[in-house]
C-alpha cells in the first residue's frame, strides 16, 4: 500500500505485534487498508480463520472505524500444518484436558486485551457450514483458513455469494511458486479473477486484494 493509506490505532498495531500468527506487519497494513474501504459499504467484514485473533484485531479496529462489526469463523481445532509434529504446530495452544488444539482461549485474550471484543462477532464452526446458514450481506470476505483445496475451495463457494457488489474478497498464502507453498489459495485467487467478477486491487507479498465487478463464481 502507498500514499496515505489508513493505519491502525497504534495499541491495535502492538496488540498484533504481539499475537501469536502468522501475517507480517505490511500483509497486516494492507488488509487493515482494505478492511477501512470495504467498511465504507456499511456491512460486516467476514474472516474465514480467527486462529488467535492476530488479524481479526486490525479487521475488528477497521470496523470501529467505520462503525460497523467483524464476523470470524473458525472451528479453533486448527489446520492440517498445525496438529502435533507438523511445521506450525505451537504446543501452548493445545487445550491440556482433550489433547487438541483449542485457539479460542488464546483468541478471546487477544480481542480483549486490545479493547476490540465489542467489534467482534466470533463464530465457532466450520466455514462452509456457516456459509451455509449465513443470510447476510458482506463489505468483505477475508479467506485465511484451511489450506488445503477441499476448504479453500469450500470458502471461496461459501462466502463469495454473499458479498456485496464493489466489497472486497481478500486472500492470504497466495504463491504463484510452488515452491513458496501450497497452491489451494492461489487456485481460488486465479478463479475470482478468471470469473470476470473480480478485478485485483492491491497485491501485498502473499496477500491479494480483489473488488467484486459482477456477478459470479
Ligand atoms: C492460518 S490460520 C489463520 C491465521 C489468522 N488469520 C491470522 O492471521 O492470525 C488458519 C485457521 O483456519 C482454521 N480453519 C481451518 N479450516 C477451517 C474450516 N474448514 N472452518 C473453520 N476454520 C478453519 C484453523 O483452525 C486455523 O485457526
Amino acid at each position: 500500500m502507498q500514499g496515505h493509506a489508513p493505519t491502525p490505532a497504534e495499541e491495535t498495531l502492538d496488540a498484533f505485534e504481539a499475537a501469536k500468527g502468522f501475517m507480517p506487519r505490511d500483509e497486516g497494513l494492507a488488509l487493515y487498508a482494505a478492511a477501512v474501504e470495504a467498511g465504507a459499504l456499511g456491512l460486516p467484514l467476514l474472516e474465514v480463520g480467527s486462529y488467535c485473533g492476530r488479524s481479526t484485531l486490525l479487521l475488528a479496529d477497521a470496523a470501529r472505524r467505520s462503525g460497523t462489526v467483524a464476523v470470524t469463523v473458525d472451528h479453533h481445532r486448527g489446520s492440517e500444518e498445525q496438529q502435533p509434529g507438523w511445521e506450525y504446530h505451537d504446543p501452548e495452544v493445545v487445550d491440556p484436558e482433550l489433547g487438541v488444539m483449542d485457539t479460542l482461549p488464546t483468541f478471546r485474550r487477544t480481542l480483549h486485551r486490545a479493547g476490540l471484543e465489542d467489534r467482534v462477532i466470533a463464530v465457532v464452526g466450520r466455514s462452509p457450514q456457516v456459509a451455509a446458514v449465513w443470510g447476510g450481506t458482506l463489505g468483505m470476505v477475508f479467506v485465511d483458513g484451511g489450506h488445503t483445496d477441499e476448504h479453500a475451495t469450500g470458502d471461496y463457494e461459501g462466502w463469495v455469494p454473499h458479498l456485496a457488489p464493489g466489497g472486497l474478497l481478500a486472500i492470504h498464502d497466495v504463491f504463484p511458486d510452488p515452491a513458496d507453498g501450497g497452491r489451494a489459495p492461489y487456485r481460488i485467487y486465479r478463479r475470482a479473477l478468471a470469473s470476470g467478477a473480480f478485478e485485483e486491487t492491491s497485491v501485498t507479498r502473499s496477500l491479494r486484494v480483489l473488488r467484486r465487478i459482477g456477478q459470479g463464481l
